[in-house]
């Protein structure tokens, strides 16, 4: 039953992936080797970056990054609420307050208008913003770039949906604009190294400081013996194994073919429903090319009188487990709690989140299997 169950995303494991890490495993150690620079370098390529550190999880990268620019409870960050919870766990990590900024239903990122009035009408000085590429769309980040410099914040970069997106063309946007990416090897993401990360960067500052912080800010001391260290800063075990960054490498050398097979199933599923009065189709921003981690269509479930529960359970009996992305991070229990956030402060998030349906797609998404899930999908909605 499980097995037979489609999920809105799975991984891609063929047997180049498995004799990648065969091979690693028979390599004299497991941690903290070439397989590790092997992949920091393929990453630093693909991203025409000057610095690369691999961790455990798209998590840690972010609690690194918050890290390495010395937030405290000082301090207030701002982000979207349309994003994993990850994204704004990292802010409270480090005991600074979020502050969330609505998003826009042009693009489904962090509103640019609500955001200046924000940075022009705050008493608080804004010490810096992450900025979510949701989806695999990438966000507006000429203008992000250019509030960051107007307003002097440090910009982020969650692009843990967006390896393999291009803006304007490039790729390697990312760390054009912003002062920190981050990365998630998770299995549903676009590569993945089982659990996995990265932080990129051109900035060598941030990365020696990250490059610490991951293996417990451990360093040679001034005797430069390798059986002498020193440590200066609280750190963590954040690191990734040999076996995982063999994987890693392999899969990124697989990532622009693996996205062509998924903008293929989003343009199969674009032409059936961008017709549907009611039904939103994901935008994709101008010049930009999407990378697909997930595809989020909107269903206006009110205007239709529908039920999104019943369709969750509808095609759920039909061996078709969706998902949604996101129940906004302020309507947490937590969140409210410590911040007093109602559920109504950002509205179109919450309107968002009542909407969105995150249907199947991954490169090995068969014809037929999606045939079956756009049948069942105008039979729900009595097409
Ligand atoms: C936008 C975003 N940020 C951060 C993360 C955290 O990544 P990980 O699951 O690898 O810790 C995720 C993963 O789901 C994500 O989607």
């Amino acid at each position: 039953m499980f097995n037979k169950t489609i999920n809105y995303s799975q991984q891609n494991i063929d047997k180049s992936d498995v004799n990648a890490i065969t091979k690693s495993l028979s390599n004299s150690v497991l941690t903290q080797g070439k397989e590790i620079i092997r992949f920091e370098s393929n990453l630093k390529k693909y991203f025409k970056a000057k610095y690369a550190s691999v961790v455990s999880s798209g998590t840690a990268a972010l609690h690194l990054a918050a890290t390495s620019l010395g937030w405290n409870k000082n301090d207030f960050i701002i982000t979207t609420p349309l994003t994993f919870i990850a994204t704004a766990n990292s802010i409270l990590y480090r005991n600074a307050k979020p502050i969330f900024i609505d998003i826009n239903l042009k693009d489904y990122h962090i509103d640019l208008n609500k955001l200046e009035t924000k940075l022009k009408t705050s008493r608080k000085k804004i010490k810096a913003v992450i900025a979510v590429d949701y989806a695999g769309n990438p966000c507006d980040w000429k203008n992000l770039s250019y509030l960051a410099k107007k307003y002097s914040f440090k910009l982020i970069n969650d692009n843990c949906h967006a390896l393999g997106a291009k803006y304007n063309g490039q790729k390697d946007y990312s760390t054009k604009y912003a002062d920190i990416v981050t990365q998630s090897f998770h299995p549903l993401k676009n590569i993945t190294t089982g659990e996995g990360g990265a932080i990129i960067t051109n900035n060598y500052k941030i990365f020696n400081r990250i490059n610490k912080l991951r293996n417990h800010s451990l360093e040679l001391s001034k005797s430069k013996n390798y059986w002498d260290k020193e440590v200066n800063e609280l750190g963590f075990n954040f690191r990734l194994t040999e076996f995982q960054a063999s994987l890693g490498s392999n899969q990124l050398s697989k990532v622009d073919y693996l996205i062509k097979k998924k903008q293929l199933i989003a343009k199969k599923y674009n032409e059936h429903f961008k017709k549907i009065e009611n039904i939103t189709i994901p935008p994709v921003r101008k010049n930009c090319y999407h990378a697909y981690h997930i595809y989020p269509l909107l269903i206006d479930f009110k205007k239709l009188n529908l039920n999104k529960s019943s369709m969750m359970n509808y095609f759920l009996k039909n061996n078709f487990r969706l998902q949604v992305h996101y129940k906004p991070i302020h309507t947490y229990k937590l969140y409210k709690k410590l911040f007093r956030f109602k559920n109504h402060d950002f509205p179109v998030s919450l309107k968002f989140f009542n909407e969105e349906v995150s249907i199947p797609i991954f490169p090995n998404l068969k014809k037929n299997t999606q045939n079956k899930f756009i049948d069942l999908l105008y039979k729900f909605l009595k097409i």
